[in-house]
């Protein structure tokens, strides 16, 4: 792949990641009432995936490098992590942006309710985003990760401590992160306890 052909192939996924992010701030000033002193959202990060990070995945797939294999089998192109509260505010979020018809769910994982063995959690959504061009309008796939505070906390560390990790060392360690993500666990259940968001938005 060339440097335009990369550019070319995520200039769709960064319209898409900008009409999502916008969808979300609007929703996040909106979901408890315009007047209410807080939304759903502490912070929203994205990112499109580096020239080389498709390169590297395409690869690992078994799939050869080229723009319509990217296109084709890559769902996380574009990448958005919403950073909530409570874990109410994700759900609350989550079904709102499920309500606007015009976009389709594409993939969904629910790692808070199923959390991963290592104690990994989040709600993982890749959203189609329809992005209109002249004539033509085009759904592109956004991965979404929303998380609370803790739940990111870990996964940040986790991901700085224990990416290319020996596997010998690896066990241990992963034994370790999954007792601090129960620690998280339990103070953020404990946070719950002050939480003014309703469970049911209409
Ligand atoms: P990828 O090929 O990694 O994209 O995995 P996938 O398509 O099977 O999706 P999955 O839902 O497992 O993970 C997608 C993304 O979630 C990853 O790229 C990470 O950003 C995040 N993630 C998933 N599992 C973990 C984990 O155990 N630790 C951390 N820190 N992040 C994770
Ligand atoms: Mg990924």
């Amino acid at each position: 792949m060339t440097n335009e052909q990369y550019y070319s192939l995520i200039q769709s996924y960064e319209d898409a990641r900008k009409i999502l992010i916008s969808r979300l701030e609007i929703l996040d000033h909106s979901l408890y009432g315009n007047h209410t002193e807080s939304g759903p959202v502490h912070t929203i990060q994205s990112r499109i995936k580096s020239k080389d990070s498709i390169e590297e995945k395409l690869k690992r797939s078994g799939k050869t490098n080229s723009i319509a294999n990217a296109r084709d089998y890559l769902l996380d192109i574009a990448g958005i992590r919403i950073i909530c509260y409570f874990i109410d505010d994700i759900y609350n979020l989550a079904s709102a942006l499920k309500r606007q018809n015009d976009l389709i769910i594409i993939k969904e994982r629910d790692y808070i309710a199923c959390p991963k063995p290592n104690g990994y959690r989040s709600l993982h959504i890749v959203a189609g985003i329809p992005v209109y061009c002249l004539d033509t309008m085009e759904y592109f796939p956004v991965e979404v990760q929303l998380r609370t505070m803790s739940m990111d906390f870990w996964a940040s560390m986790e991901h700085r401590i224990c990416y290319k990790k020996n596997p010998h060392g690896r066990e241990q360690l992963s034994r370790d992160f999954k007792i601090y993500a129960d620690i998280l666990e339990e103070i953020e259940r404990q946070l719950e306890g002050y939480s003014d968001v309703k469970k049911k938005i209409e």
